[in-house]
């Protein structure tokens, strides 16, 4: 039996607040509509109180989606809490998503406050929240470097609230995935969490959010916040391909999403070019490189059999095929399969003299194109 982990998407809000990144509501809506082809559980489509155009993206991605729940983000604040109940009106299944500050660096120099009037607006804010809906999540911001005694106080109190949600954010990028993990296993072993689930939200400061969301899954939690690309504040948050094809890769620890995988690369095209914000060539997953192989020993072992260098079929988050890059430290059997490909027939003697041709044309240039290929081997005369 396999163990279901909700993916909760933010890119249309902890990704779009990224400076550049802004999109107008038609593009929400394309993305939106993207996440829910891809299977999503739930969009948090804004912080409507933010800004009349953000209030209107989370009303109109309400009217255009369907399946996912459509959640909107506030502060623990009344007058946030009224208006993101309002912008969710037309939509089908609806949560929202309060929460307040609870590290002590927060309580003090956010709030000017204390720990237990933390608590009291915590709750007050989630019960204020369920008058509106009946799903709401709750986030205790700076969770990462909240003491997990108070952490768990503060949690065991917004669920007694009636939060159906808590979300656990390192909302600095600051924990190591061994610690993050005990955090939720803390709290799974000292909060009566009823109905609740944890939730994980990581930031990418110190490049540990997908290694915490993980960490955070095997520990009990069973929501993961993600962002499609890994965009987010600052050095990004937990990106959705990463999470969604490790916990696909490792089937035997026992998790499942609901996420079509063969959409990964197409949403994640879509939101490159909408945001304007271009994914780095080694990225995982989802980069230019991800499945080239341009070293002459894996090209070899990929050529023989392609597991011997890839855990994923590149067919499987909706690429076509791997490829093999030509470059000054490919060998032998690489130049064979491109040139075969390209209907050129060598035998082993004519092979070593293009290949010599090859290396030297290699060290000086750094892209070499089927063209420069076939100008080694004179393309008229040798073509079959
Ligand atoms: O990183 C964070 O703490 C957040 C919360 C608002 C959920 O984005
Ligand atoms: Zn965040």
């Amino acid at each position: 039996m396999m163990e279901r982990i909700y993916v909760f998407d933010t890119t249309l809000r902890d990704g779009e607040q990224v400076p550049g990144c802004q999109l107008n509501t038609i593009e929400k809506i394309q993305v939106a509509k993207a996440l829910e082809l891809l299977g999503v559980d739930v969009i948090e489509a804004g912080f409507p109180v933010s800004s009349p155009g953000d209030f209107n993206s989370v009303v109109e991605i309400s009217k255009a989606v369907t399946w996912p729940v459509i959640c909107a983000l506030t502060r623990a604040v009344e007058k946030d809490i009224e208006v993101a109940a309002e912008s969710l009106k037309y939509a089908k299944r609806k949560r929202i998503h309060t929460g307040i500050g609870t590290s002590d660096m927060h309580i003090k120099h956010k709030f000017n406050s204390n720990r237990e009037e933390i608590i009291e607006r915590a709750v007050k804010a989630v019960k204020y929240a369920r008058r509106f809906v009946d799903d709401v999540e709750f986030y205790a911001e700076d969770a990462g470097r909240t003491d997990n005694e108070y952490l768990a106080r503060v949690v065991q109190a917004v669920v007694n609230a009636g939060a159906t949600v808590v979300n656990i954010p390192d909302t600095t990028g600051y924990c190591f995935p061994n610690a993050y993990g005990a955090k939720i296993k803390y709290l799974v072993d000292h909060v009566d969490l009823k109905n609740a689930i944890l939730s994980t939200h990581c930031h990418q400061d110190l490049g540990m959010a997908t290694a915490n969301t993980l960490s955070g899954v095997l520990n009990g939690a069973r929501q993961v916040e993600v962002t499609v690309n890994g965009i987010g504040e600052r050095a990004g948050n937990t990106s959705l391909e990463e999470v969604v094809m490790a916990l696909k890769s490792h089937k035997d620890l026992g998790f499942d999403t609901n996420i079509n995988t063969t959409k990964i690369y197409s949403t994640s095209r879509l939101v490159s070019t909408l945001m304007n914000m271009p994914v780095q060539p080694n990225k995982a997953i989802v980069g230019r490189n991800a499945f080239a192989h341009s070293s002459g020993i894996h090209q070899d072992g990929v050529l023989k059999n392609v597991e011997t260098y890839e855990i994923i079929d590149p067919k499987d988050v909706g690429i076509d095929e791997n490829s093999i890059v030509l470059t000054a430290r490919s060998g032998r059997a690489a130049l064979k399969n491109r040139l075969t490909l390209l209907g050129v027939d060598l035998d082993n003697g004519e092979l070593d003299d293009v290949y010599q041709k090859f290396l030297s044309l290699a060290d000086r240039k750094k892209d070499i194109k089927d063209d420069d290929i076939l100008a080694l081997v004179g393309k008229e005369s040798r073509m079959n």
